[in-house]
């Protein structure tokens, strides 16, 4: 191998590629070698154009409209991901108390599975579309029926779900950063982790999300009060793994470009973030790019769903805020989309070699060749030994000897990164970054060579992005 630093290979990614992600993600790990590639040529769909920067672009599917053959022709063919836009909410699911009904949630599900997509799910616990027998509880009795609601819906779709909305809107609007009065506040503060925990049992494969709007800009009271609550349940452990920028723009709630710090503030804290339910008063195409731009920008921006196909699907026709003209046409927005993802920086593509450090010019080396779980990783000359070839696998990881995964013994500044049997958990899953740094999932810190060194037995901890060459690497 050259002994100049190489970008990371690029490759085109498809739509398939994101299912075996999923296919491996719940299947266990396995690696998937792919050839790499230099080039990747425009892909001529949304969803296919979101893939190859490994991301979904996605809408709401309204099962009454799954018989209307224009909808059901562009909605196959543009998106990878598909959101029930009312079918798995509380009122459709658990009409009557403790009889749940998944008719049309499965007529959705059915549907998007069958054409090759993801599913997100919407929404567990809402104070919005409640059924009757659920708007009349309060205290005691509505939090068991809320983890009722829980576990009988996520137990219909367990392991089927991408991303669960688990608690959706539960901030107030306006200045206050207050909590948003209603049922399920009054039942305790505590509702919202208390909903986090269930879902979290329910259904362990299923990434676990608070989804909310009027929280893009990140000067707004409500955009910082669910900040701190993210943080504080980071702190605490309890399990979120992605919050949902709803992202209904229009002239009351306009867009504003301090999106983007938004999204990064937030993955910064170590969860997922995605645009979940975007809709534009006017469907401007620059601000439909700005949005789109704002998601690439962010490594652990998921992917971007826009609520409904053709304008006269949206819930607000009268604003003309989405993607495809009432008939079937594609609106200006729509290229400018496109012509975004297109643009995007491919995803690392899986495959295998040895990963070299930008400043050193040493690679990343299991010390002695060990195999023991916990030894931690070195540099040392690249000699593209077996103790130094890496396999970046669909899930993420980085395996040496085909069952050692890179793995990071904590979450803070200076933890060991050591290797450690394959188990799947989001301290052995890594993003390998176009800027050449290596970013901890689970921790958002980077893969750094301790103390700026260079020489052979310099150890490797995780430590803040800084963008040094201690920093950066090459996979040779
Ligand atoms: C909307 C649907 O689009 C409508 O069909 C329904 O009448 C009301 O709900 N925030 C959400 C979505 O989380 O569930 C809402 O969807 C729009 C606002």
């Amino acid at each position: 191998m050259g002994s100049n630093a190489i970008p990371p290979p690029i490759v085109r990614r498809k739509i398939g590629r994101l299912l075996t992600a999923l296919v491996v993600g719940v299947l266990g790990s396995a690696a998937v070698l792919v050839a790499p590639q230099t080039s990747h040529a425009a892909e001529s769909t949304l969803g296919g154009a979101a893939a190859q920067s490994g991301r979904y672009f996605g809408t709401a599917i309204a099962s009454g409209r799954l018989n209307d053959s224009t909808y059901t022709t562009i909605a196959g063919r543009e998106f990878n991901s598909v959101t029930a836009e009312n079918e798995m909410k509380i009122d459709a699911t658990e009409p009557q108390r403790g009889q749940f009904n998944f008719t049309a949630g499965d007529r959705v599900y059915n549907w998007a599975v069958q054409n090759g997509k993801q599913v997100r799910g919407h929404t567990l616990a809402w104070h919005s579309q409640q059924p009757g027998w659920m708007q009349s509880l309060s205290g005691s009795a509505l939090r068991q029926a809320m983890t009722n609601h829980i576990n009988g819906v996520m137990g219909h779709y367990k392991g089927k779900i991408a991303q669960w909305d688990v608690v959706n809107e539960a901030f107030a609007d306006g200045t206050s950063g207050a909590r948003r009065d209603s049922n399920l506040q009054r039942s305790g503060n505590d509702w919202i982790e208390v909903a986090f925990r269930t879902a979290r049992a329910a259904d362990p494969a299923a990434k676990l999300c608070y989804n909310d709007y009027n929280v893009e800009n990140w000067t707004w009271a409500k955009t910082q009060a669910m900040y701190a609550m993210v943080r504080d349940f980071k702190q605490r452990g309890v399990p979120i793994d992605c919050v949902g920028f709803q992202s209904h723009f229009n002239s009351d709630s306009p867009y504003n470009s301090n999106f983007r710090t938004t999204l990064q503030s937030f993955a910064a804290l170590g969860v997922d973030v995605a645009i979940t339910e975007l809709d534009i008063q006017g469907a401007s195409a620059t601000t439909y790019a700005n949005v789109t731009n704002d998601c690439l920008a962010v490594p652990r921006c998921l992917g971007i769903t826009v609520w409904g196909v053709r304008d006269t699907d949206s819930w607000r026709p009268e604003h003309s805020p989405l993607l495809f003209n009432g008939d079937g046409s594609k609106k200006p927005a729509y290229t400018s989309v496109l012509n975004a993802l297109n643009a995007a920086s491919p995803a690392p593509s899986p495959g295998s070699g040895q990963i070299k450090g930008v400043g050193s010019g040493r690679c990343l080396d299991v010390p002695g060749a060990s195999t023991t779980d916990g030894t931690q990783v070195n540099l040392w000359d690249c000699n593209n030994r077996t103790n130094q070839q890496w396999a970046y696998t669909a899930a993420g990881e980085l395996r040496v000897y085909g069952n050692k995964c890179l793995d990071a013994a904590g979450t803070g500044n200076g933890t060991k990164v050591q290797i450690y049997s394959c188990w799947g958990g989001d301290n052995q899953k890594w993003r390998l970054n176009s800027d050449g740094s290596i970013v901890g999932v689970q921790s958002g810190l980077c893969l750094d060579a301790t103390a700026n060194g260079t020489a052979n037995g310099t150890l490797i901890q995780l430590y803040s992005c800084s963008n040094g060459s201690n920093q950066r690497w090459a996979r040779t």
